[in-house]
């Protein structure tokens, strides 16, 4: 008796599995549409934010070891690019624009530490609100819902803008760049992180990297990745940037991120179980891409990107 409920009750499961991998399975970017509602999926369920924290980005690992805290190492993270861009030599009250701000991790740490004046925009509707009610009253941070590709500020707005993760959701990289140094005062700051492949086009894919990559696209609202030089050069040749781009590779130091996002799962168990047993099945869902992900940045079939550049 026992043996069969274990059965049934294991059927079930899995039939529930197939169903959600099925019914999810349209991650496939077809507009910035497709991105704000799968973000905004990941928003109400909550599990990404219980799971993972504030912060939907990479961790930086100083030695490329998992030594440190997962949601330490994306706090650092924040820390490490603002240095390395040369943010922290603004003054406080600096008018900062956050490009995909998730729901605020980096804003919240650009106005709390730095005392900027932070404009964080997301085109998911859910994340602003999360991002509304996760800052406290107070701090110098006001969330919009808008596309990164149609900025509505005017030339000039910004004394830097900042941008962590989101370019690899744009469609359009020449525009996603546009927009960033349309509204960068001459002058400001400029600090993006991404995710971009290698060169394909002097590098070409073999067979199984083809479906790797498209396994990354079409499970997480990608439309296409560029490469690190890509990308480097689109900010060169823009007519509103001063045209020294600094860029570097990363892998060595968010490496350790991917396994660390998998652990965390084994470390909160009780985050994903008190969220029921959808929540298993989904986290259970995105264990394979974030495999792949991982091997691909080993391989170097991916890579984390950093700009930087001035207005
Ligand atoms: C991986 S998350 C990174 C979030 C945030 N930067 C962080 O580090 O926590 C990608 C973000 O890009 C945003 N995004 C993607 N496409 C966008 C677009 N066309 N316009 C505005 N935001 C966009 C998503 O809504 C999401 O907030």
């Amino acid at each position: 008796m026992i043996q069969l409920v274990l059965t049934l009750f294991i059927l079930f499961f899995c039939l529930l599995t197939l169903c959600i991998i099925w019914r999810n399975n349209s991650r496939k970017y077809i507009s910035s549409g497709t991105v704000a509602s799968a973000y905004d999926a990941w928003t109400q369920d909550k599990l990404l934010e219980r799971l993972w924290g504030e912060h939907i980005h990479l961790g930086f690992y100083a030695t490329g070891k998992q030594n440190i805290d997962f949601r330490e190492a994306k706090v650092q993270f924040a820390h490490k690019l603002v240095n390395w861009s040369g943010l922290d030599k603004l003054p406080k009250g600096s008018r900062i624009l956050d490009v995909g701000c998730g729901i605020g991790g980096s804003s919240r740490i650009l106005a709390k530490y730095y005392g900027f004046n932070v404009t964080g925009i997301t085109i998911s509707p859910a994340q602003v609100k999360r991002a509304r009610e996760l800052t406290p009253s107070g701090l110098n941070c006001n969330f919009l819902v808008m596309d990164a590709l149609d900025l509505k500020f005017e030339d000039g707005s910004f004394d830097a803008v900042w941008s962590v993760e989101a370019g690899a959701h744009m469609n359009d990289k020449n525009k996603f760049a546009d927009e960033m140094l349309r509204t960068l005062r001459p002058g400001g700051y400029l600090a993006i992180a991404d995710w971009n492949s290698r060169d394909l086009r002097a590098y070409p894919p073999t067979f199984f990297e083809k479906l790797v990559l498209k396994q990354l696209l079409e499970q997480w609202v990608h439309p296409n990745f560029i490469s690190i030089n890509e990308f480097s050069n689109i900010l060169r040749v823009n007519k509103n940037s001063a045209g020294r781009v600094i860029s570097e590779n990363w892998n060595f130091y968010t490496n350790p991120s991917w396994y660390d996002s998998i652990i965390e799962g084994i470390r909160r168990p009780f985050v994903i179980l008190s969220l029921g047993p959808l929540a298993i099945v989904k986290s259970i869902r995105e264990i394979p891409t974030i495999l792949l992900m991982n091997w691909s940045f080993k391989k170097g079939l991916m890579e984390f990107g950093v700009y930087k550049c001035r207005g």
